[in-house]
């Protein structure tokens, strides 16, 4: 297996369930609470620049209307991201991947990158987002690890940044076809759903050569758990319950 630089511990969209996801004051919270990783989700604006947002659409999580898609970024760095959550967060813009990138290196947070695009653009935002990723952790001795449930996003950020570390995201069933499809990523991780793993599930994966992670996992008795049976990573919303 490849070196693996990042902790056990990934705050989850940023603060998890203690701060507006996918916005800076959520990778602050991480940082207050001693994270060394986070996970955020990336997707293209209209005119093809790298945010955060972990939805297809605004009105969930900013005072935005309509599909992200169809914006163009001056309009959606205008959005309030944090009032959706609680007052005290009011005014707290939606990101660039530019602006969370520099926060975490100045800061020492390794991320998880999970390119999440718009429906239709799947090609184009794996492109883009590990192009920029790359560009943005230059010269950093631990780079951002992408992922995404897109294998077409998947297969373009490999060509399009061989040289950063590659999961692919798994949701409601378990790929039989996964020796195969690592092997065709040149990944050096599996991102499941934790309710997919088994303990014998996770030997396989890691006997393989490949990491295994799991999501969103807010029970530190299942974190134990999971640990015990070598997963190499877990992200989650409970920062104030399972501490690094
Ligand atoms: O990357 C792990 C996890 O974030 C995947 O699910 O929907 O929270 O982006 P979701
Ligand atoms: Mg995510």
């Amino acid at each position: 297996m490849q070196p693996w630089p990042y902790p056990y511990l990934f705050a989850h969209r940023g603060g998890g369930r203690l701060a507006p996801e996918n916005t800076l004051a959520g990778m602050a919270t991480a940082v207050q609470y001693g994270y060394g990783a986070v996970e955020f989700d990336v997707k293209l604006s209209r005119d093809g620049v790298s945010f955060l947002l972990h939805d297809d659409t605004l009105p969930r999580t900013s005072n935005g209307q309509g599909l992200a898609a169809t914006q163009d970024i001056a309009a959606l760095s205008r959005l309030d991201a944090g009032s959706w959550f609680a007052p005290r967060f009011a005014g707290e813009p939606l990101p660039s991947f530019a602006t969370i990138a520099a926060y975490c290196r100045a800061h020492r947070l390794l991320a998880n990158v999970e390119i999440k695009p718009c429906p239709g653009r799947e090609a184009e935002t794996g492109r883009e987002v590990a192009r920029l990723a790359a560009e943005l952790w230059q010269g950093h001795p631990a780079p951002p690890l992408l992922s995404s449930f897109a294998w077409e996003a998947l297969l373009a950020a490999r060509d399009a940044a061989p040289q950063l570390p590659r999961g692919w995201l798994i949701e409601e069933q378990w790929p039989a076809d996964w020796p195969a499809r690592l092997a065709e990523l040149q990944a050096v991780s599996l991102h499941s759903d934790h309710l997919l793993l088994t303990a014998e599930r996770v030997a396989a994966v890691r006997a393989a050569g490949y990491r295994v992670l799991a999501y969103t996992v807010n029970d530190p008795a299942r974190a134990a758990e999971l640990r015990q049976w070598g997963v190499d990573g877990i992200f989650t919303d409970a920062l104030d319950v399972i501490r690094p």
